[in-house]
């Protein structure tokens, strides 16, 4: 297939690219900025999809667009310029690939639009484990961009008839955050943990990367969205996840879904069983060995 990837040139999208390229795609990065070095087999386009001509010029013959393009981070620009630029390139991106005639868009989401991710307000919630049906409540700035896009997608590939995945991955360790991650990582291997508000979701960017693969290849019907929650197995407390919730919300919510946390009493309260399921994605990277993964950059 031919697969354009936008924010290619970002810290996942440099994994996605390379993962898709692996797997015998060609692909096409558009970014505002070009790669530190194209791979084989990948083109690059610059462009600004905030400007509407510039994503229709710019998103068309591919088969599958890959959408990761996004300021990531709610803190480094002023708020109403994340809600903006994020949307409304999700908006561009969605014209596109309906007026283009593109058959499948693949959004990358966040867990962060359920409101349990980045949040300001600590919502309890109203059961576990958390799939893809249960109520979200997103609150800030990046989650309701990250939540926003994902309803473009969902009326744009219902109204217009294409195919459409939104993968709602968790805080993802990249080397750019490995100062804090390597502390907190040191901190949970002596067993010494500090609760915050945090439910201890993560996932590593080859992961993410694993589940673009899927998603662009996974049997979708036309006119619909697929949401799925991503994260790695366990959490990163060396706790129980039900003893973590307790430390949080003091009373736990209802528990659905007891063999869960039976199976495996470390598994993040976001239910990642539809992505096994239907993706087939297994997530291969834990926490406990991060050295040996978080600072790998594909080239
Ligand atoms: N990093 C995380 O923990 C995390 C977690 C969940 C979801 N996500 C999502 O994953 C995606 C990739 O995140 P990342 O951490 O790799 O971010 P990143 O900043 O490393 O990469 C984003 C890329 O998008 C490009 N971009 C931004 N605005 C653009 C525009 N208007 N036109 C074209 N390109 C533009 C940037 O130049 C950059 O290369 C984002 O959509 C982000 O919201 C990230």
């Amino acid at each position: 297939m031919h697969i354009i990837v936008t924010g290619g040139a970002g810290a996942i999208g440099r994994h996605a690219v390379h993962e898709l390229l692996s797997a015998g795609h060609s692909v096409t990065t558009i970014d505002l900025r070009e790669p530190p070095q194209c791979m084989s087999g990948e083109q690059f386009i610059e462009g600004d999809l905030t400007i509407q001509s510039e994503a229709l010029r710019v998103i068309r013959d591919a088969d599958v667009v890959v959408h990761l393009a996004a300021i990531p981070n709610p803190d480094s620009d002023p708020p109403e310029r994340v809600l903006s630029v994020n949307t409304v390139s999700t908006y561009n991106v969605a014209e596109a690939v309906r007026r283009n005639g593109i058959r499948r868009l693949v959004y990358g989401c966040s867990e962060s639009s359920s409101g349990f991710g980045i949040h300001y307000v600590n919502i309890k919630p109203q059961y576990l484990p958390i799939d893809e049906t249960h109520p979200v409540c997103p609150h800030e700035t990046y989650s309701l961009s990250k939540r926003f896009g994902e309803e473009i997608a969902v009326w744009y590939a219902q109204a217009y008839g294409f195919e459409a995945v939104a993968l709602r991955y968790a805080w993802v360790w990249l080397p750019r955050d490995a100062a804090g991650i390597q502390a907190l990582v040191e901190r949970h291997r002596a067993g010494n943990w500090q609760v915050g508000s945090w439910f201890g979701a993560y996932i590593a960017p080859q992961d993410v990367a694993q589940a673009v693969r899927q998603a662009c290849d996974v049997p979708l019907g036309c006119g619909r969205l697929e949401a799925f929650y991503l994260t790695a197995e366990s959490t990163f407390y060396p706790v129980p996840t039900l003893e973590v919730l307790t430390a949080i919300f003091g009373e736990l919510p209802e528990v659905r879904d007891a063999d869960y946390f039976v199976s495996n009493p470390y598994a993040t309260p976001f239910d990642t069983r539809k992505a096994r399921n239907m993706l087939g994605f297994r997530p291969a990277y834990d926490w406990r060995h991060y050295e040996e993964w978080v600072y790998a950059t594909p080239k």
